[in-house]
């Protein structure tokens, strides 16, 4: 006999957004204290077409109180979407991260005090995911929440607040520049390798994979690798009508620092010329004022429309385990 679905609910959280009669994020909590994992995956392979479009509506779901506790129990849930699936080690991600199975791997695995700022999964890179999913296995003790911010509404207020600047990074694009290491360096939150990035273990191959991506390089006397990426798309058209601030923009500008990496070299316009500085400035500020912090607690999964929401992540106290899996999508995000 096949398990009963549990019943499921749509429930309002503290602080939960509100735009043209949609909340933000949907919060969707499990109302049967006894339903299997099992039973929860089916329930979502069963939904998954009316979850789907919820999820280009509201931008974000939080699922809660799903009986889910490992590594391996997020994995399953994920199945429930058959979802294809986003590889961590095919991305150009520069976050050092663990996988725990095939297709779920730690969040950004920087140091706890490390805040990291509002982006769009991979922006900066000519290959990102169109889909993220959250885990929270271990809450923090403090702080950790997952800020998310719907960039649809961003771009809207970009628009009446700093129309040059959004033409500007809308008409050229943007190019990101990064300092690698020659080894993984986890105390960073880009301290990913330029060997892991590229998936290439020489230098002449690393120059082969940079050149069909279009990415311009210097190879600094430490070992490092400064790579800068062709010109990328700003702003992502979702729907006609619907435009988001498609980029890394704020994350780049704000948090790009570590021992190798200077923000204010991190980011261009396409064409090469400088951000307007108190632009970016203010930009963030809106971001930041529209956020919604997700308030982990432990079992909780969120489905994030990566074209939709930046994300990004508190600092925070305690151990704090958050595990990411990404959903693969088209490759193309170079303005042409
Ligand atoms: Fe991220």
């Amino acid at each position: 006999m096949s398990e009963q679905h549990p019943s499921v609910a749509a429930v309002s959280v503290p602080d939960q957004q509100n735009y043209d009669g949609l909340v933000f994020p949907l919060v969707l909590a499990c109302q049967s204290p006894d339903a299997t994992l099992a039973a929860t995956t089916a329930w979502v392979a069963s939904q998954r077409t009316a979850l789907e479009e919820q999820l280009t509506q509201h931008g974000a779901i939080l699922f809660r109180g799903f009986p889910l506790k490992t590594p391996h129990d997020f994995d399953a849930f994920i199945s429930g979407f058959d979802y294809p699936n986003f590889a961590y080690k095919d991305s150009l991600s520069n976050a050092v991260r663990t996988n725990f199975t095939e297709r779920v791997f730690s969040a950004n695995e920087a140091p706890a005090d490390v805040t990291i700022y509002l982006h769009h999964e991979m922006a900066q890179t000519p290959i990102y995911p169109s889909k993220l999913l959250f885990f929270c296995e271990q809450a923090a003790e403090t702080g950790g929440a997952t800020p998310l911010c719907r960039s649809d509404v961003l771009y809207e207020k970009l628009a009446e607040r700093c129309p040059d600047f959004l033409r500007a990074c809308e008409e050229k694009g943007l190019r990101y520049t990064n300092v690698m290491p020659s080894v993984d360096d986890p105390a960073s939150g880009m301290g990913r390798s330029w060997q892991s990035t590229f998936r290439r273990e020489t230098r002449e191959d690393a120059e082969a994979r940079m050149r069909e991506l279009n990415y311009t390089w210097e190879w600094l006397d430490d070992g490092c690798l400064r790579a800068t990426t062709p010109q990328l798309q700003a702003v992502r058209e979702v729907a006609p009508g619907r435009k988001t601030f498609f980029n890394q923009l704020i994350a780049a500008f704000k948090g790009w620092k570590d021992t190798r990496n200077d923000p204010s070299k991190a980011i261009m316009h396409g064409d090469g010329s400088p951000l307007d500085r108190d632009a970016v400035i203010l930009a963030a500020e809106i971001a930041e004022e529209l956020t919604f912090d997700v308030p982990w607690q432990n079992g909780d999964v969120a489905l994030v429309d990566n074209y939709i929401v930046m994300h990004a992540r508190r600092s925070f106290t305690g151990k704090r385990k958050i595990l990411a899996s990404l959903v693969a999508a088209e490759t193309c995000g170079v303005v042409s």
